[in-house]
C-alpha cells in the first residue's frame, strides 16, 4: 500500500515536473471596450481554465491588484507613448517603483516588462520608438539594483516586420537595415540578462501577404503547400517558418541560443476573409496542443515554446487601422462567455472553455430601425452616426454581419449604439431623429448577433478576493505530490 502510494506520489512529482518544463500557454488581456468585466472575475475566469501566464497592456492598478496572490505570472507593459519619458535610470527606478515593486510587495508576480508595443514595426513611419532599447537597458538596470533581476525580465515585442520582406526561405530571414544596429544592441542586453527575444505572429495574416493556400496557416499538416530550406527542413505551416526565420535573424545579428518567446498568436473571428470562429477552433486545436507536446520547430526541435494567445476577449474601441478585424481576435465574447471549443490546457480536447462567472448583462432590450425610409439622406446620417460610436465591423465585407439588408445595417447600428451608451433613457439613445424604436425581442439573425452588453461594472470592483479563493485551491492541488509522499511516509512508521 505504502509502495503504491509512493509510486504515485512519484509519478505525480514527474508529472508536475513535465508541466513546468513545458511549454506554456498565457493569455493576452486587452481592454479596449466600451464594457468590461470586473478584472477580479477575469483573473477568476483565467485561474478555472488554467491559465499561468497573462499579459495586460498597460500597468493600471485595478488590474495589476486583481492579480494579487494569484501565482500568475504576469507581464506588463510600457505602452508606446511612454517611452519618450523614460529616459533615465532614475526615471526607469520610479517607473519600476511605481508600476512593479508597489505590486510586488502586494503579492503579484511580475515576469516580464515589455517595452514598447512592436516598437520597431515598420507600419506607421512618422512615429519612431528607437529609443526603446535604451529603455530596455534603463528598466532591466533598475529591476537588477533592487534584486529583481532573476525573476522579471525587460525585453522588447516585435512584429514580424522587423524581418526583411518576401524572403521564401527561413534561412534567408534577416532583421531590416535600418534598425538592424539597435536589434543588435537589444539583443545583447537580452543576452547579459538571460531574458526572452519576443515576437508576435498572425499565421492568417501571412498566408494572404505571401498569397499562399490558407491550409498553411493551420498547424495541422493538412497543406500540401510547402517551402523547403537550404539545409533540407520542410515547412509545411506558417507557424514553424516564422519561428524559425527569427532564429535565424536572431543568429544572424548574434544571439544564436537566446529563447524565442511567442507574445501574441491567434485567429480572429470577424472582419476578414476566412476569419470566422470555425477557423479559430481549428487553429488552436492543433497549435495549443504543439505548444505542450515540446515538438519544438524544424531548427529546434524538441525545445519548449511559450506562447501567449491573442486574445482573451473582443475589443470594440481597438483602433481598425489595418481592418475589422482587429475588434475581433477574443476567444471569448466581451460578456466572457467563449467564442468556440478550446482546450487551454493544451490536451486538444473538444471542450469549451469555462465562462465568466457572475457577468450581470443590461435588460434584454434592443434598439432598431423602424424602417421608415421617406428620408433616405436622413437613415443614413444616422446609420453613420451610430457607427462612429459603436462597433459596426461585423458589418464589413467578410464579417459575421456582412449579410444583411439595408434596413438590417441600419438596426445593427443603432443597437451597437444603443449598447455602447449603456441603453441610458435620459440620453434617449435609440432616438435616431424619430427612426430608433426599442425592442424586446432579439433581433439576431443566423451569424450575426445583436448583442445586449454588460453592466459596466468596474467602479464596483473590490480586488481579488475570488482571485485568492481559487489560487489557495490550484496551490494545494500543487502540493498534492508533496502531501501523498508525507501520507506514505507516515504510513511506512506505521506499519513498522
Ligand atoms: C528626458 O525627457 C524630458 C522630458 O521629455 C526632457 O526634458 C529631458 O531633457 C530628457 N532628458 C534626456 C537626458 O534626454
Ligand atoms: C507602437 O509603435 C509602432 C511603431 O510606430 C507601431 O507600429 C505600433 O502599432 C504601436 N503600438 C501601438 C499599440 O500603438
Ligand atoms: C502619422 O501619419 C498619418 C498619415 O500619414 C497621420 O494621420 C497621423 O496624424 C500621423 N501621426 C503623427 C503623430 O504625426
Ligand atoms: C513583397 O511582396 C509583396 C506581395 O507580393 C509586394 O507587394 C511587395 O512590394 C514586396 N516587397 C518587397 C520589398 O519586395
Ligand atoms: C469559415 O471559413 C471557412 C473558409 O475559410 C469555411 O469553410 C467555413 O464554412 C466558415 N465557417 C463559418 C461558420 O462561416
Ligand atoms: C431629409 O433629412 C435631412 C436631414 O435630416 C433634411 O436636411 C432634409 O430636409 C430631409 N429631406 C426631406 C425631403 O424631408
Ligand atoms: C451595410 O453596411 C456595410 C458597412 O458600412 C456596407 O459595407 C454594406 O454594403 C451595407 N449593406 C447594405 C445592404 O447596405
Amino acid at each position: 500500500m505504502a509502495l503504491s502510494i509512493m509510486t504515485l506520489a512519484y509519478c505525480m512529482l514527474l508529472f508536475s515536473d513535465n508541466v513546468v518544463e513545458g511549454g506554456s500557454i498565457g493569455l493576452n488581456w486587452g481592454r479596449m471596450a466600451n464594457q468590461r468585466l470586473i478584472p477580479s472575475m477575469v483573473v477568476d475566469l483565467f485561474l478555472q481554465n488554467g491559465i499561468r501566464e497573462v499579459k495586460v497592456f498597460s500597468a493600471s492598478e485595478n488590474v495589476m491588484k486583481a492579480f494579487s496572490g494569484s501565482g500568475i505570472g504576469l507581464t506588463i507593459a510600457i505602452p508606446n507613448e511612454s517611452l519618450h519619458d523614460i529616459n533615465s535610470t532614475d526615471l526607469a527606478r520610479y517607473w519600476i517603483r511605481t508600476k512593479v515593486t508597489k505590486f510586488v510587495n502586494m503579492n503579484v508576480d511580475v515576469k516580464y516588462v515589455n517595452v514598447g508595443a512592436d516598437p520597431f514595426s515598420s507600419s506607421s513611419w512618422n512615429q519612431t520608438y528607437f529609443d526603446a532599447v535604451d529603455v530596455l537597458r534603463f528598466i532591466q538596470d533598475a529591476l537588477n539594483e533592487i534584486g529583481y533581476g532573476e525573476k522579471t525580465k525587460a525585453t522588447i515585442p516585435h512584429h514580424t516586420d522587423v524581418l526583411k520582406p518576401n524572403h521564401t526561405k527561413p534561412s534567408e530571414a534577416e532583421f531590416r537595415d535600418d534598425i538592424k544596429e539597435k536589434m543588435i544592441e537589444s539583443l545583447q542586453i537580452l543576452q547579459e540578462n538571460h531574458s526572452p527575444f519576443v515576437v508576435d505572429m498572425f499565421p492568417i495574416q501571412f498566408v494572404k501577404q505571401n498569397n499562399v493556400d490558407i491550409e498553411f496557416a493551420f498547424v495541422d499538416g493538412h497543406s500540401t503547400f510547402f517551402f523547403e530550406d537550404d539545409n533540407g527542413l520542410i515547412y509545411t505551416n506558417a507557424f514553424d517558418f516564422m519561428y524559425d526565420s527569427f532564429l535565424w535573424a536572431m543568429k544572424k545579428a548574434g544571439a544564436p541560443d537566446l529563447k524565442l518567446v511567442v507574445g501574441q498568436i491567434g485567429w480572429p473571428t470577424d472582419g476578414y476573409p476566412d476569419a470566422n470562429v470555425t477557423n479559430a477552433e481549428r487553429f488552436f486545436k492543433s497549435l495549443l496542443p504543439r505548444v505542450t507536446s515540446n515538438k519544438g520547430t524544424p531548427l529546434r526541435p524538441g525545445m519548449p515554446i511559450d506562447i501567449y494567445i491573442h486574445s482573451l476577449s473582443d475589443e470594440n474601441k481597438m483602433k481598425i487601422k489595418f481592418g475589422a478585424f482587429q475588434r475581433h481576435w477574443g476567444i471569448y465574447r466581451n460578456d466572457g462567455e467563449p467564442k468556440f471549443k478550446i482546450d487551454l490546457s493544451g490536451q486538444g480536447r473538444d471542450i469549451y472553455p469555462t465562462a465568466a462567472k457572475g457577468v450581470t448583462y443590461m435588460p434584454k432590450r434592443w434598439c432598431i430601425f423602424n424602417g421608415d425610409t421617406s428620408n433616405l439622406t436622413k437613415v443614413k446620417y444616422a446609420f453613420e452616426q451610430a457607427c462612429m460610436v459603436g462597433d459596426c465591423t461585423s458589418l464589413s465585407p467578410g464579417g459575421s454581419c456582412s449579410h444583411l439588408d439595408f434596413n438590417q445595417n441600419v438596426s445593427y447600428a443603432f443597437n451597437r449604439f444603443f449598447q455602447t451608451k449603456s441603453q441610458k433613457e435620459k440620453d434617449d439613445p435609440c432616438e435616431f431623429d424619430g427612426l430608433g424604436k426599442v425592442v424586446p425581442d432579439n433581433p439576431s439573425t443566423g451569424s450575426c448577433i445583436f448583442p445586449v452588453e454588460v453592466l459596466a461594472a468596474e467602479s464596483i470592483d473590490t480586488g481579488s478576493s475570488m482571485g485568492e479563493r481559487v489560487a489557495t485551491i490550484s496551490k494545494l492541488v500543487m502540493l498534492l505530490p508533496f502531501l501523498l509522499i508525507f501520507l506514505a511516509f507516515i504510513q511506512d512508521r506505521v506499519n513498522f
